[in-house]
């Protein structure tokens, strides 16, 4: 079987920048040699964590919806993308929404001291991050970074790579820069070749 990975698009543009970007290093990594599931965050049916607590004891969520669905697919994943734009200095609400549910994960991990993902697994599975701004500050991409380590933590899925573009409300268009979205499509390769061993770090 071909090594999986999952993409998480956080923008609510299925053919905005952030799509794009997620486009080329989708077709990096299935050129490399994986088999990847794209997953439109803000489609999902979630409700954000109630914080029942349910998951101090369970593998699983009280709350049943999209998101319970994915818990098996993200333990068996061998990497993840994860492209989102920056908003309000941080990760689109749908998206972290999302993110929280995973605290699934963080009790067995932390509370339990029994994670959900194999060794064999842990041993692989890496994250690319890419993210995109409207405006061009130093600190554009400290929240969402923040966030999407943490994220990749709880999930044993460590944080590996990123790309992050910035004044993007300049840019306007990322069909006009056919650099940064060949640099996506080298990244996804990467990640994807590191699980095929059609690239060597
Ligand atoms: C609700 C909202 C909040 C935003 N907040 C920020 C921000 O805090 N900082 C920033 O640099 N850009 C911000 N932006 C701009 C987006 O990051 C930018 O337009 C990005 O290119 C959107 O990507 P997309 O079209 O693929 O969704 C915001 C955009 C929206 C819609």
């Amino acid at each position: 079987m071909r090594p999986q990975i999952i993409a998480l698009l956080g923008s609510p543009l299925t053919e905005g920048n952030t799509a794009k970007l997620l486009k080329k290093a989708v077709s990096g990594a299935e050129s490399a040699g994986c088999d990847v599931r794209v997953i439109h965050v803000p489609e999902l049916e979630l409700t954000a964590c109630r914080e029942f607590y349910f998951c101090k004891d369970h593998e699983t969520c009280m709350m049943e919806d999209d998101v319970s669905g994915l818990y098996p697919a993200f333990r068996e994943m061998d990497s993840m993308i994860i492209a989102t734009p920056v908003m309000t200095m941080g990760i689109p609400g749908h998206l972290k929404s999302f993110m929280d549910r995973f605290q699934v994960f963080y009790c067995a991990k932390y509370v339990r001291k029994k994670r959900l993902v194999s060794k064999e697994k842990r041993a692989v599975r890496r994250t690319l991050l890419l993210s995109i701004s409207g405006m061009n500050l130093p600190e554009n991409f400290d929240g969402v970074t923040l966030s999407v380590k943490s994220f990749c933590d709880i999930l044993d899925c460590r944080y590996d790579d990123e790309l992050f573009i910035r004044d993007m409300d300049n840019k306007v268009d990322l069909d006009r820069f056919p650099d940064l979205l060949d640099a996506a499509y080298q990244k996804g390769f990467r990640l994807g070749g590191l699980l095929t061993g059609k690239y060597c770090n």
